[in-house]
């Protein structure tokens, strides 16, 4: 596994790689959901690569980018034993040189969910993603639905933006207890972590009661707040059941629908979502 830091030593690395080359996009301090992005890459992938960059221009002034959890030689520990052949650690400079000054923005779905209560976050990750998409020019590139909004934005990026790059939207990885796997599990203490169930669990709730044929959204909005609401650890950002398209809040689900939502467990922002009607996997 090739390890590379500049965007000149990408270009050779690449220049003689196999094709269709795969790439999975990541901020590192990497778990199994982020593994299973490499694994599916390596499936369908002759070339398999990887990057790691903690992106800056995504973290609001009052986020945690300072104690985001780092672990490089761990990280690529992990990529060599996933299968990756290259691994792209660029540093802040080598992204954004002084003087940088072009951003993207994918207009509607950037300012939902997400993009309401984190203003200039889809900003500064459609930047990055567009980034590395000209970069490597992967034929593939692999997101996780955990974050279900990133990757609708993304693909839409693609597509409009004629990237020229596939964009393949992988199934959430979970604990053995359902929590869904994010670096961020890592700030959790015991109590936060057990607590930190609530989201998968208000979740399934909403599932359970449109398959018992609910189709009232804001009946479905007032269940996942009612479950979440009995784990005192946790307190609600938002909760939202759209258009699994547009993000558009429904009324009625009488389409495919995105059941999410954001909640404080302590200082940790944690964010899960489920789809309507539920993805077979
Ligand atoms: P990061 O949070 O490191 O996630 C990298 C990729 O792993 C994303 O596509 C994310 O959706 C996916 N992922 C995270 N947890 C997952 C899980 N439990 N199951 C399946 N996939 C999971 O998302 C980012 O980094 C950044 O915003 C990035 C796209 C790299 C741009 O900076």
């Amino acid at each position: 596994m090739q390890v590379v830091s500049t965007v000149a030593q990408l270009r050779a690395a690449l220049a003689g790689a196999p094709r269709p080359v795969g790439l999975v996009p990541t901020m590192g301090y990497l778990h199994e959901g982020h593994l299973s992005l490499v694994r599916r890459a390596r499936q369908e992938c002759a070339f398999v690569t990887a990057s790691i960059f903690v992106n800056p221009t995504q973290f609001g002034p009052k986020e945690d980018l300072a104690s985001y959890p780092r672990d490089l030689p761990r990280d690529l520990a992990m990529l060599e034993r996933a299968g990756a052949d290259l691994v792209f650690t660029p540093s802040v400079e080598e992204m954004y040189p002084a003087g940088f000054d072009t951003w993207v923005e994918v207009s509607a779905l950037s300012r939902r969910l997400e993009g309401e209560v984190r203003p200039g976050h889809f900003r500064g990750v459609a930047t990055v993603v567009l980034k590395l998409f000209n970069q490597f020019r992967a034929e593939r590139a692999y997101f996780g639905q955990k974050d279900a909004q990133q990757a609708l934005l993304i693909q839409k990026l693609a597509a409009d933006l004629d990237t020229g790059t596939q964009v393949v939207i992988c199934p959430t990885v979970r604990e053995p207890d359902d929590l869904a796997m994010s670096s961020r599990n890592t700030y959790l203490d015991p109590a936060q972590r057990k607590a930190a169930t609530v989201l998968y669990r208000s979740l399934c709730e909403a599932q359970r009661l449109y398959q018992s044929g609910e189709r009232d959204a804001e009946r479905l909005r007032s269940a996942i707040r009612t479950v979440s609401a009995a784990e005192p650890l946790a307190r609600v950002q938002y909760v939202s059941v759209a258009d699994a398209g547009t993000l558009e809040e429904l009324a009625v689900v009488d389409r495919p629908a995105l059941v999410s939502m954001a909640v404080f467990v302590g200082k940790t922002r944690l964010i899960d979502n489920v789809l309507l009607p539920p993805a077979v996997s």
